[in-house]
């Protein structure tokens, strides 16, 4: 399953490339925003996800306070210099008491974290190499983003950010 550009309900095309898996996966196109267990291109269920991802996954959740996390998706994006991810919530999942974790690998990013307003202040957490966040519970909707990756080179993803976030979809 390789790494794409998909496309906004509103006709745009995501400045960040994706891939994921797990049992399903996230995907947007005109249609809109949803968990697939096909690969769209290639029409096969997305690559197992590892265990030692899962297991990765379970662990920083319980650290966060959430010991009944089950994902089936690793929604996997690529930034390259410049791509962004604009204010969203995430709520294409249908339990919002399982939490969302994710992981930073490669060029630093700007993480912006809200609240339940798109409007509402945000705040402003870099995120580098090897870091992780886990949000649920009350935080579990807030609106979220990352600013556009600036230029730089890293040791292991070179021109490129990769960040892996682990949701239960159903
Ligand atoms: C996301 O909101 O799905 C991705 C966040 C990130 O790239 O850190
Ligand atoms: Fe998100």
């Amino acid at each position: 399953s390789p790494f794409r550009h998909m496309t906004t309900p509103g006709g745009y095309d995501m400045s960040v490339a994706m891939t994921n898996c797990g049992n399903y996966g996230w995907v947007t196109d005109r249609r809109g925003y949803r968990y697939t267990d096909r690969d769209p291109i290639t029409q096969n269920c997305w690559p197992e996800m590892p265990n030692t991802f899962y297991q990765l996954a379970i662990n920083a959740a319980r650290e966060g306070g959430f010991d009944q996390f089950q994902p089936d998706v690793c929604l996997i994006n690529r930034y390259a210099v410049g791509a962004k991810m604009s204010l969203h919530q995430d709520k294409d999942e249908t339990d919002f008491a399982q939490p969302i974790v994710s992981l930073s690998f490669g060029l630093p990013a700007i993480f912006q974290f809200g609240g339940m307003l798109r409007s509402d202040t945000l705040k402003k957490v870099l995120l580098t190499h090897g870091d992780v966040v886990v949000w649920g519970g009350d935080s579990r909707l807030v609106y979220h983003g990352i600013l556009p990756i600036k230029d730089g080179d890293h040791r292991l993803t070179g021109p490129y950010r990769i960040n892996m976030t682990f949701r239960k979809s159903g």
